[in-house]
């Protein structure tokens, strides 16, 4: 690759693949991973016919146990110079902890946390050696509340992602490479499906942003070299709500917003 490379995991739909869209339209080439290659080709076919871009597919499932390792070594037989990092692929599930698959919390677990951490420790190196480099990771808005009774794991999943991505920027300060963490609220992608979320109060109440708007809103702070992004009026406000709020209450709420109906 011979121009500025961007790696962008989950990029096969909604804010990924927005994104995707948004660093080839800025000239960079693209590495992307999903599990749905056709989609995958899709995007890379539109990008190169509209951009020129370079785009590497990778197929691979990373909600499993070391699965950073082996697509960070996919990465570097393509390329040595990974210029972004965007973490974003990422599953939620709406259910009651006692009665949750015990499979999909071990993979949302290992994709929301255990991927995206190990591809950022086994992806700075060169970039804090460069001097220059971004790590975008996708938290959520979830991650600023006390916790989200009906959906406990997928809430403390993206309050590590916050957690993580505020300290490590913290770390890296005057080296050269910036941390965004982006904390969307609800959004209109397939998450809304395969999360279940579709039927919780939260979504069927609010109007989920665009994923577009979403993607635009990260690009944008993390070029500004942002800590933190929350797009959306609403959103800003519901992400320091629970600061004045007790914290019994904010989970009441959120245990009334997550609850799923028919
Ligand atoms: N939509 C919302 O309301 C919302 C709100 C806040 C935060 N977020 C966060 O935004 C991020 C992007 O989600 P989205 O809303 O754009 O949802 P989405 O349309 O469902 O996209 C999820 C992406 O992750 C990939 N992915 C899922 N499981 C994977 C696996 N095991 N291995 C590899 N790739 C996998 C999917 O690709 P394949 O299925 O092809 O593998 C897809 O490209 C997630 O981290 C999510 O938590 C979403």
């Amino acid at each position: 690759m011979t121009k500025k490379a961007a790696v962008i995991t989950g990029a096969s739909s909604g804010i990924g693949m927005e994104l995707a869209r948004l660093f080839a339209a800025d000239g960079y080439d693209l590495i992307v991973t999903a599990r749905r290659t056709e989609l995958l080709q899709k995007l890379s076919d539109e990008l190169a016919k509209a951009h020129g871009t370079k785009v590497s597919i990778i197929q691979m499932d990373i909600a499993q146990p070391y699965a950073g390792e082996a697509l960070w070594k996919a990465v570097s037989d393509i390329t040595p110079n990974v210029e972004v990092l965007v973490n974003n692929a990422g599953v939620g599930d709406a259910s009651e902890f006692s009665t949750e698959s015990p499979d999909v919390i071990e993979r949302m677990i290992h994709l929301n946390i255990s991927t995206l951490t190990s591809l950022t420790r086994y992806a700075l190196p060169q970039m804090v050696l460069r001097g220059s480099g971004n790590i975008l990771n996708v938290a959520s808005l979830a991650g600023y509340q006390p916790g989200g009774p009906g959906m406990a794991v997928y809430y403390a999943t993206k309050a590590y992602v916050l957690s993580f991505s505020r300290a490590i920027r913290c770390e890296l300060k005057s080296s050269g490479v910036s941390v965004t963490a982006l904390c969307p609220g609800a959004t209109a992608t397939e998450f809304e499906q395969t999360a279940g979320a579709q039927k919780t109060l939260l979504f069927r109440w609010s109007k989920p942003m665009d994923a577009k708007t979403v993607a635009l809103a990260g690009y944008r702070g993390m070029q500004r070299g942002c800590g933190e992004v929350v797009p959306g009026w609403m959103n800003k406000f519901l992400a320091v709500s629970p600061r004045f709020s007790a914290t019994s209450m904010a989970l009441a709420i959120n245990k009334r917003l997550l609850a799923r109906h028919r």
